[in-house]
């Protein structure tokens, strides 16, 4: 049996058998109580083992780390702090562990220090509940388009394009680095590679899952993205997972609607499901604030903040107002902001963002309209020439979490931006050819999944939310 279903039932003497991965033994020389966990659930279930029943050397074998195989009975349980526990009749050790070389003692770790142990980090509960709160996620995803009528599509990992022209990019190749084939002008010869042209690890499915909507109406991707910039941040990661969903005849107004009611339903779906999880995670949250100094705790603990997200509608407003609170507020007076806010064309930095997020508005918001000049080729340009039809959606502690725009389906304008923005049209032929052939009004979004995920558990390093982070200088595990 699962120890989440052991935990539900009630003990009445009824015969069971768990196996997990031993947390503690602690006891006397006449009884042994052991924590096990399988991890079903945040919760472990005690094991009652009395010295008279075993082998002295077995009971030795039960160490922390150690996976162990138990029958016995269940029963209503003498000790407070959990209302079932086993009376073991037998134990089998499955695998050793050794308590001396056991990185995971029964005390607290430092998330770095498990970071370079993330082959075992699972078994720690502040991981394994985000882990099934990530799992949770994923699930709650599918679930939402599934609803709606949405196709999930398989965009390629593998491909030509550069979607974001950032240049961001981990090029794929097979051919021989010492040894490079060369053409006439001394360059690189790519027919030789193994697809015949350059290639590259996708920064964004974006662009086919555009070409995915203008036929099948509704679609979303959900796959691994890669970025090769160079930011050794808390939010930065390069691999991470994005949702892509792209809409036809949606206009920027729709996208943010779908954007909102979206990211409300996944944390939804993880408070009616996970609540065991996020009760752990919130107390942890709060002990960890409870170290910070008073101004750099938050306003909220980590439930009431979800709550709080799911209650309220997001603040939406243009770049341009952004900028004027921006300019007028506070920190940018007092030269507070290591970028000082000047006006229009400024990008936003995450001191700007949160200002806006959590002094400002104290809620989610969603900025729009931004200068051409700072985001891709695709957006819609507005009348204004200056401005196109972009939305960032930010978040609490987080800065931008979504990352989205109505695209321009207009074959001339979409031309004229590429040339102006150095984008090869010639690559992206098939790109070009859907404003060709019976275009229409879509639009989209990119939710980076871990920035959710951070938000969702409270964990403050996006290293901590994905099982095996890929970051620069580190691709372990
Ligand atoms: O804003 P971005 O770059 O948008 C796109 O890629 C569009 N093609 C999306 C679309 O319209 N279909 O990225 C989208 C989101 C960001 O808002 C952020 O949450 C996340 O992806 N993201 C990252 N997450 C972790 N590590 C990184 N290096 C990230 N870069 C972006
Ligand atoms: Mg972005």
């Amino acid at each position: 049996m699962k120890i989440k279903e052991i935990l539900e039932s009630e003990g009445k003497g009824q015969k069971i058998n768990a196996k997990g991965w031993v947390r503690t033994r602690r006891g006397s020389k006449h009884v042994s109580f052991i924590a096990l966990n399988d991890g079903s659930s945040i919760n472990s279930i005690q094991v009652v083992a009395e010295a008279s029943d075993f082998d002295e050397e077995l009971v030795k074998k039960i160490t922390t780390g150690s996976c162990i195989s138990v029958n016995g009975k269940l029963v209503a349980s003498k000790g407070s702090g959990q209302a079932v526990e086993i009376l073991a009749s037998s134990i089998e050790v499955l695998g050793t562990s050794d308590s001396e070389e056991y990185p995971l003692q029964p005390k607290k770790h430092s998330l770095e220090f498990l970071r370079e142990k993330a082959h075992l980090r699972f078994r720690t509960n502040t991981f394994s509940a985000v882990f099934r709160l990530r799992h949770a996620l994923n699930f709650a995803v599918h679930k939402f388009f599934n609803d709606k009528g949405f196709y999930n599509l398989h965009t390629p990992i593998i491909t030509g394009a550069d979607a974001e022209g950032a240049g961001e990019i981990f090029q794929v190749t097979n051919l021989d680095l010492e040894n490079l084939p060369k053409n006439e002008e001394g360059k690189i010869d790519f027919s030789a590679d193994f697809f015949g042209s350059k290639t590259n690890l996708t920064v964004s499915g974006q662009l086919e899952a555009e070409l995915g909507a203008l036929a099948l109406g509704q679609v979303y991707t959900f796959g691994p993205t890669f970025r090769a910039e160079n930011s050794n941040t808390s939010r930065h990661l390069s691999e991470f997972w994005m949702i892509e969903p792209e809409v036809a005849f949606a206009d920027l107004n729709e996208n943010m609607d779908l954007a909102e009611e979206f990211l409300k339903y996944c944390i939804q779906y993880c408070i009616e499901n996970n609540a065991d999880d996020l009760q752990f995670l919130d107390a942890r949250m709060e002990e960890e604030e409870s170290k910070l100094r008073k101004e750099d705790r938050s306003e909220m603990g980590l439930l009431e903040r979800l709550q709080f997200v799911i209650e309220n509608n997001f603040e939406r407003l243009t770049y341009r107002e952004a900028i004027d609170v921006l300019r007028n507020s506070k920190p940018n007076k007092k030269n507070k902001f290591q970028y000082p806010i000047n006006g229009f064309g400024d990008d936003l930095q995450s001191e700007h963002e949160r200002y806006l997020v959590e002094k400002k508005y104290k809620k989610p918001v969603i900025i729009t309209d931004y200068p051409k000049g700072i985001k891709a080729f695709y957006m819609r340009m507005n009348e204004d020439n200056e401005t196109v039809r972009a939305m960032d959606i930010l978040f609490p502690t987080i800065g931008e979490i979504i990352g989205g725009s109505q695209r321009e389906e207009r074959l001339e304008k979409l031309k004229a931006r590429m040339e102006e923005m150095d984008i090869c049209q010639k690559e992206l032929w098939w790109y070009l050819e859907t404003r060709k052939f019976g275009t229409c009004t879509h639009s989209g979004f990119g939710l980076g999944f871990e920035r959710l995920i951070m938000f969702v558990t409270g964990m403050k390093n996006i290293r901590d939310v994905i099982p095996f982070p890929r970051t620069p200088q580190n691709a372990e595990f």
